[in-house]
């Protein structure tokens, strides 16, 4: 058994295998866009991981809560997670990577705009690095958003899984970008599993690489198939 849960991360990418930027949003790449989509409800995780850029973008579109008004969290003698009872854990995570807490949240689960359900209602944790303002734990508590502490001042990838796993017993997530995290957790060979949606398109010198500072690791195709213009791939680390 691991002491970790299985990740598979899931990605849109370009044919020159770039993960962000302009491309993504031409009309060309909206069938792989929906294919993407239809994959992330198919697979049925425990639930999916973000690195804290892409979950500005996506779901908290940049909002701050105002910590002034919020009771700092005193480290007692040393930093503690805030794991809420087990009756109130979904079994359906959104797991942000948000290094320095950076990230407000209105609601303590996603709420998609279309409901759909790869993603609406999962419930979110904050895993954190030890550097982060005592207010913004105060603000987390506040909202009843569970958070966990991986590391001095960033975020320890492997330490972080351990915790997802023992403290709130998640045993699958999807690791869904972008390029930053990604290559945090190719690093430390925590990418089990690759599902690829590629676009039939080339991005601009500006996007970014699936792996962002990668290492060479090996993959074995398990499945692959093709829908009009767009290449699905799935592989597995060796
Ligand atoms: N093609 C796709 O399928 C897909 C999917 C998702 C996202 N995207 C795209 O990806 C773009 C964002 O990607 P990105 O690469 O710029 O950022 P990202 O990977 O979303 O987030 C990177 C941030 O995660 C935080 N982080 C937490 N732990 C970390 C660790 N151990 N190592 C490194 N960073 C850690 C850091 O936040 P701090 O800076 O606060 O320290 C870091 O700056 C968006 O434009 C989005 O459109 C594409």
């Amino acid at each position: 058994m691991m002491n970790r849960p299985y990740i598979i991360c899931h990605m849109t990418t370009s044919i020159d295998g770039k993960v962000t930027g302009d491309f993504l949003f031409r009309d060309e790449c909206s069938e792989a866009i929906e294919e993407y989509y239809q994959i992330n409800r198919n697979l049925k995780c425990d639930g999916f991981i973000c690195g804290r850029v892409t979950m500005e973008g996506s779901f908290t579109q940049g909002y701050y809560p105002d910590l002034s008004q919020y009771k700092a969290v005193k480290p007692e003698p040393c930093r503690v997670d805030y794991v809420l009872d087990k009756e109130k854990l979904s079994g359906f995570y959104a797991v942000a990577f948000d290094t320095n807490g950076k990230l407000g949240w209105k609601s303590n689960m996603i709420i998609d705009p279309d409901g759909d359900p790869g993603y609406d209602g999962a419930q979110i944790i904050e895993v954190l690095s030890e550097n982060v303002d005592e207010r913004y734990l105060g603000y987390l508590e506040s909202m009843e958003i569970p958070y966990i502490f991986a590391g001095e001042n960033k975020i320890d990838v492997k330490n972080a899984l351990f915790k997802l796993k023992n403290l709130f017993g998640i045993d699958k997530l999807l690791l869904e970008g972008g390029s930053v995290i990604n290559g945090a957790f190719l690093r430390v060979d925590a990418v089990d599993e690759l599902s690829l949606v590629i676009a039939p398109t080339i991005a601009d010198e500006d996007s970014k690489t699936l792996f962002a500072d990668s290492k060479i690791t090996d993959f074995t195709l398990t499945n692959s198939y093709t829908k009009n213009d767009v290449v699905v791939l799935k592989l597995k680390r060796r």
